[in-house]
């Protein structure tokens, strides 16, 4: 399972996100917030994490699921600290939800 994750993400590593990628679906610009989170993980992360499709990894829906506006809840700490590591998208995302689970982690801490 993990060697598979691993495969998909080096094959993925490969192809240059478009400029598309620093829009939200409905044409807003990505911010560091949770909805541009979303849309990130929802661009980088199927058909694994996305419950709604036939490939999805029951493993990594359990982890998180696309499908949620709470999508990040379930997730620990240490999941959270790990998914900026898992993504290749452009410089521009990677910085974007980089700064977005930082924020996240401080929001937990403070609450
Ligand atoms: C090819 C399928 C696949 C893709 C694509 C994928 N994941 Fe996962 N992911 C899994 C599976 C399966 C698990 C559960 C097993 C594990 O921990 O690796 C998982 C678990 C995780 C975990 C929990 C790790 C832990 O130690 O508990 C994080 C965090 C994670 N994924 C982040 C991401 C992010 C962020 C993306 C998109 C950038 C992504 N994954 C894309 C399959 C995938």
């Amino acid at each position: 399972m993990r060697t598979a994750a691993v495969l998909l993400l080096a094959a993925c590593a490969g192809a240059r996100a478009d400029s598309s990628s620093a829009f939200l679906p409905d044409g807003g610009p990505l911010r560091n917030d949770s909805e541009s989170a979303l849309a990130i993980v929802r661009r980088h992360c199927g058909p694994c994490h996305h419950s709604d499709l036939p490939d999805h990894k029951p493993e990594a829906v359990a982890v998180f699921d696309t499908t949620r506006a709470d999508w990040h809840l379930p997730m620990t700490p240490e999941q959270l600290k790990k998914a900026p590591g898992r993504l290749r998208a452009s410089d521009l995302e990677q910085r974007l939800f980089g700064e977005w689970v930082k924020a996240e982690l401080e929001r937990r801490e403070a609450r």
